[in-house]
């Protein structure tokens, strides 16, 4: 079943095109890891996939949510990106907690703002997923007084107390210190194996590996190839996907 349908998509930013016509089709509980250097797009991307950023041309499905880029705006289009948002969790590299709120109130604050959950309820959703992302004994702490790798993981909490259809990760684990990248990666690497779609643009070579049901490698706006992450890393056919492997001296053991 496709979870994911991104048709002709193109992003332009005045003369700058950034996206020169994307089609990806991604099924349900599929994992895809999106790879290519800085600037080829892979942000623009996730961000137009929930409108973050309004596409210039294309079709973003997403679940029974299909929009058209360039649509008529009226109440009905906006209804229809409103729940399409609300079904995209999104986790950027910055972790975007509020820091006057306790982790639980950062998990809490989406269910009942967006969902109208009761506080009580509420509650015990947000502690469940404190305890699944392994915080169950930092609830009542601040921002301020977890690692880096706690707070992406209250902020991965917050996510998915909105109960999302996809998941989307924009480079999680990028303005991390190396020690507290792995604690993150398991917490993404449990989604996968619960089923989360998830499109996650990372550069952690062995993480695709292991978690990646396809790789797609990007440059200049297009998907230059895809495939497993064996025909990415240990094959590549394209000089430009050859090319970025050199240069970040990608070591991917066996
Ligand atoms: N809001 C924006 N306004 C203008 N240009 C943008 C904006 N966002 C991104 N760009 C441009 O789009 C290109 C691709 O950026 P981005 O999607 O962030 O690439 P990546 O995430 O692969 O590094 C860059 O040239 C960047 O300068
Ligand atoms: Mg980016």
């Amino acid at each position: 079943m496709t979870m994911i349908q991104i048709e002709h998509l193109k992003k332009a930013f005045g003369d700058n095109e950034v996206l020169k016509g994307i089609d990806l089709t991604i099924d349900k509980s599929e994992v895809v890891v999106i790879m290519g250097p800085s600037g080829s797009g892979k942000s623009t991307l996730l961000r137009c996939l929930n409108f973050l950023e309004e596409p210039t041309d294309g079709i973003i499905q997403i679940g029974e949510y299909q929009v058209h880029a360039g649509g008529k705006i009226d109440r009905h289009r906006k209804k229809v990106i409103r729940e399409l948002r609300k079904k995209t969790g999104f986790v950027f590299q910055s972790f975007n907690l509020f820091p006057h709120k306790t982790a639980i109130e950062n998990v809490m604050e989406g269910p009942i703002a967006i969902h109208g959950t009761k506080t009580e309820e509420a509650r015990t959703i947000a502690e469940a997923l404190l305890v699944k992302v392994g915080l169950g004994d930092r609830c009542d702490h601040f921002p301020a007084q977890l690692s880096g790798g706690q707070q992406q993981r209250v902020a991965i909490a917050r996510s998915l107390a909105l109960n999302p259809l996809v998941m989307l990760f924009d480079e999680p684990t990028s303005a991390l210190d190396p020690e507290l990248v792995r604690e993150v990666l398991l917490v993404i690497k449990s989604l996968a194996e619960e089923g989360m779609t998830m499109v996650i643009v990372t550069h952690e070579m062995n993480f695709a590996k292991e978690v990646a049901d396809r790789v797609v490698f990007m440059d200049e706006g297009i998907i230059v190839e895809q495939g497993t992450s064996k025909d990415i890393f240990l094959n590549p056919k394209e000089e430009r996907t050859k090319q970025f492997l050199y240069k970040v001296e990608a070591v991917v053991t066996e």
